[in-house]
C-alpha cells in the first residue's frame, strides 16, 4: 500500500517535470519563427519563392554556398559583400544593390535558431501565413520567447511543494505502518496546514531570509517589466525599414539637390500631430512642367500624371481616371502611443534629423531610429525644455535654479516636465 502512494507521487512529479520541460523546448521552437517576423519578414517569405524586397527564402539552403556562409550573411552581409566573396556579390546585384539589413546584434543561437525556422516545413498553410508574416505585415510579436525567471522559480516552488507532499505521505505510511507493527495506535492525523505551521515556527530564521529573497525577486521582476518596457522591446524595432514606394521618390534629389524644404510637402508638420504626406496635387505643382528627370526620364513621372488623372500631351485633367498614390508608410507606432509633431518641432525645437536621420542624402526614406519607448525616454532623460521665447518656462526655470542654488546642477530636461509620465504618451 505505501509503495502504491509513492509510485503515484513519482508519477505525478515526473509528468510535471516533463510538463516544463515540454512547454519550454515549443517556446525554443517558436524562436526562430518570432526572430523571423520580427526581423526579417519585412522584406523575405519565409516559406515560398515569391520576391519581396529580398528573394522568398524557400530552397535558400540549395542555393547558398555551404558551411557558415549563410550564417555570416545573415550577420552582416555587408562586410560580405565587401570582402568580395563571389556569391554575396552576385544577389547583391541581382536584386538592384538593394541592401539587407546588417544584424550584428543577433548573437549565434539567434540566428541558429531563424536558420531552423527557415528549414522546417511551413509553421501554417502558406496563403495564411503571408497574411500574417509577410513583408506589409506590422505584426509583432511580444515577449521574447525565453522563460521569465519568475516563471522558473514558481515552477520550481510547485514542484518542490510536491515533492514534500509526496514525501510526507510516504513518510505518513511509513510511520502508520511500523505504529500498526508495534501495536500502537495509529498517529492522529495532522493537516498538512498544521503541519507547514510547525515547520514554520521551528526555522523562523530561514523563512524570514527565503521570503526576503522571494519578495526581492519579485519586486525586481515588477520593476523590469514596467521600467524597462522599452529596453525588453528594444528587439522588435524596425529600424533600417526603407520599403519600395510606388513611385521612386527621392528625398535626396529633391529636399537635398533641389533644396525644397520640408514644410513645403510636409506642410502639417508645425501644425498638428502629424506631419502629413504631400497630396499628388502638391507634386503636380512642379511636375506639370518637370516631365522628365535625371535618372528615369519619363518614366516615373509618368506615374505621378496617371494618379493625377493628367495627360501632359493635352495639358488636361481628367477626374475620372485619378488613382491615389498608395506611399507605404515607413514609421510605425502602436496605435496606443500619442506623439505629437508639432510639439517636438514647434516648442521643443528638435531637428527633424535628430528622429529622422539626414533626408537629405537618402534616395529611399529609411527608419532610422529605434522609435521604441526606451528611445523617446531616453531622450526626454537628457534633453533639455527650450526656455527660448517661452515666459512661462523661462519663469519656472529662474524659480527652481534659486531654489536649489549651490545644491545642484539644475538641468530642466523634458522628464521635469512629466516627459516619462505613462499617460503623456499612452492613451
Ligand atoms: C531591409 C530588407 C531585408 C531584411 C530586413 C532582411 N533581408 Fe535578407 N535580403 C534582402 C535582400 C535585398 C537580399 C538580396 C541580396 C541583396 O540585395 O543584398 C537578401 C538576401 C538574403 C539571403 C540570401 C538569399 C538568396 O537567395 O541567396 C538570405 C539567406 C537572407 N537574406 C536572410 C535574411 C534573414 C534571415 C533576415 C532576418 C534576420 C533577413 N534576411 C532580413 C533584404 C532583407
Ligand atoms: C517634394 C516633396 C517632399 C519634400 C521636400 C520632403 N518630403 Fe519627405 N516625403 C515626401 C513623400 C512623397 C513621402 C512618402 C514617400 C516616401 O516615404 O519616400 C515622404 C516621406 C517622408 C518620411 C517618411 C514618412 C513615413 O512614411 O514614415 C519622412 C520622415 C520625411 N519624408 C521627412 C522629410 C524631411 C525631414 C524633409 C526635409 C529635409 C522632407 N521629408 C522633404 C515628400 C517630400
Ligand atoms: C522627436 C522626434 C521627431 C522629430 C523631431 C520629427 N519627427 Fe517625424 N516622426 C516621428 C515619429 C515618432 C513618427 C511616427 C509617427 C506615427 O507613426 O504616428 C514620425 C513620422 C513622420 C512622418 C510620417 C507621417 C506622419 O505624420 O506620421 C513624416 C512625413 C515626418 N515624420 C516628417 C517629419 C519632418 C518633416 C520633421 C521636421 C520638420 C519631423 N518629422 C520631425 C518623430 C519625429
Ligand atoms: C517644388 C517642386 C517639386 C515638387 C513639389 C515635387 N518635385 Fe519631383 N522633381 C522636382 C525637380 C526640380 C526634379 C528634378 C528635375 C531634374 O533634375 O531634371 C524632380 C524630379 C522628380 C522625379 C524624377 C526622378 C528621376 O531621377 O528621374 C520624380 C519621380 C519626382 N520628382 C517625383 C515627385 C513626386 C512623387 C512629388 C510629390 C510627392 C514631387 N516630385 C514633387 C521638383 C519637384
Ligand atoms: C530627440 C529628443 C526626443 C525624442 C526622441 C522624443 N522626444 Fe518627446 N519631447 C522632446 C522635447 C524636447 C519635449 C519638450 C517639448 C516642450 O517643451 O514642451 C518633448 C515632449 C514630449 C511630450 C510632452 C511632455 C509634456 O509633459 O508635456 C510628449 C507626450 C512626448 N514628448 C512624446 C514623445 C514620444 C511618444 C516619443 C517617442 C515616439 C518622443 N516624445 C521622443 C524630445 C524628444
Ligand atoms: C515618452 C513617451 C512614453 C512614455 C512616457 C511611456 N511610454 Fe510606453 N511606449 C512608448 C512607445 C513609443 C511605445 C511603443 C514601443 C514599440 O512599439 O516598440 C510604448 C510601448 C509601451 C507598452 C507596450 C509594449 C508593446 O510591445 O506594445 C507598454 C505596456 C507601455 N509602453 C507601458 C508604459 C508605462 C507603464 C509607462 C509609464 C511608466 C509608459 N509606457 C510610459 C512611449 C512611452
Amino acid at each position: 500500500m505505501k509503495n502504491n502512494i509513492s509510485q503515484i507521487s513519482v508519477k505525478t512529479l515526473l509528468a510535471v517535470v516533463f510538463t516544463v520541460f515540454a512547454i519550454s523546448s515549443k517556446i525554443q521552437a517558436q524562436d526562430g519563427e518570432k526572430l523571423f517576423k520580427q526581423n526579417c519578414a519585412v522584406c523575405h517569405y519565409s516559406h515560398t519563392d515569391q520576391k519581396s524586397t529580398g528573394p522568398g527564402l524557400k530552397g535558400v539552403f540549395d542555393r547558398v554556398p555551404k558551411g557558415d556562409w549563410i550564417n555570416r550573411w545573415i550577420r552582416n552581409n555587408e562586410k560580405l559583400i565587401k570582402s568580395g566573396d563571389a556569391y554575396a556579390n552576385k544577389i547583391y546585384a541581382e536584386n538592384g544593390k538593394a541592401a539587407m539589413t546588417v544584424f550584428e546584434d543577433l548573437d549565434e543561437k539567434q540566428v541558429e535558431s531563424i536558420i531552423a525556422f527557415i528549414k522546417a516545413p511551413a509553421p501554417v498553410p502558406v496563403g495564411v501565413a503571408s497574411s500574417s508574416g509577410g513583408p506589409e505585415s506590422s505584426e509583432t510579436a511580444n515577449g521574447n520567447g525565453g522563460i521569465e525567471p519568475l516563471y522558473l522559480i514558481l515552477g520550481f516552488i510547485v514542484i518542490l511543494a510536491i515533492l514534500i507532499g509526496s514525501l510526507r505521505s510516504v513518510r505518513a505510511s511509513l510511520q502508520n505502518a511500523s505504529n500498526r507493527a508495534e501495536g500502537k495506535a495509529e498517529n492522529p492525523e495532522m493537516t498538512f496546514g498544521q503541519e507547514v505551521k510547525g515547520w514554520i515556527s521551528g526555522h523562523r530564521r530561514l523563512v524570514g531570509v527565503f521570503s526576503i529573497i522571494i519578495v526581492f525577486i519579485g519586486m525586481k521582476s515588477c520593476w523590469d517589466a514596467c521600467y524597462n518596457i522599452g529596453v525588453y522591446y528594444d528587439y522588435k524595432t524596425q529600424k533600417g525599414y526603407k520599403p519600395e514606394q510606388p513611385i521612386k521618390f527621392s528625398h535626396k534629389l529633391h529636399a537635398g539637390d533641389n533644396e525644397i524644404a520640408c514644410q513645403y510637402c510636409h506642410s502639417t508638420v508645425e501644425k498638428s500631430r502629424h506631419a502629413g504626406i504631400p497630396t499628388v496635387n502638391i507634386c503636380m505643382n512642379c511636375h506639370k512642367g518637370i516631365q522628365s528627370g535625371p535618372q528615369y526620364k519619363e518614366k516615373e513621372i509618368s506615374k505621378i500624371y496617371a494618379a493625377a488623372g493628367f495627360d501632359p500631351k493635352a495639358g488636361t485633367y481628367d477626374d475620372s481616371k485619378q488613382n491615389p498614390l498608395k506611399w507605404i508608410k515607413v514609421h510605425n507606432l502602436p496605435d496606443h502611443v500619442y506623439f505629437n509633431h508639432s510639439q517636438h518641432v514647434v516648442v521643443g525645437k528638435v531637428e527633424c534629423a535628430t528622429c529622422h536621420g539626414n533626408l537629405k542624402e537618402m534616395t529611399v526614406a529609411e527608419q532610422k531610429v529605434p522609435l521604441t519607448m526606451k528611445w523617446c525616454i531616453e531622450c526626454h532623460r537628457k534633453t533639455e525644455v527650450s526656455m527660448q521665447g517661452n515666459a512661462y518656462y523661462d519663469r519656472l526655470h529662474k524659480a527652481l535654479k534659486e531654489k536649489y542654488a549651490g545644491q545642484y546642477d539644475v538641468k530642466f530636461t523634458v522628464d521635469k516636465i512629466g516627459g516619462l509620465e505613462c499617460t503623456k504618451c499612452h492613451y
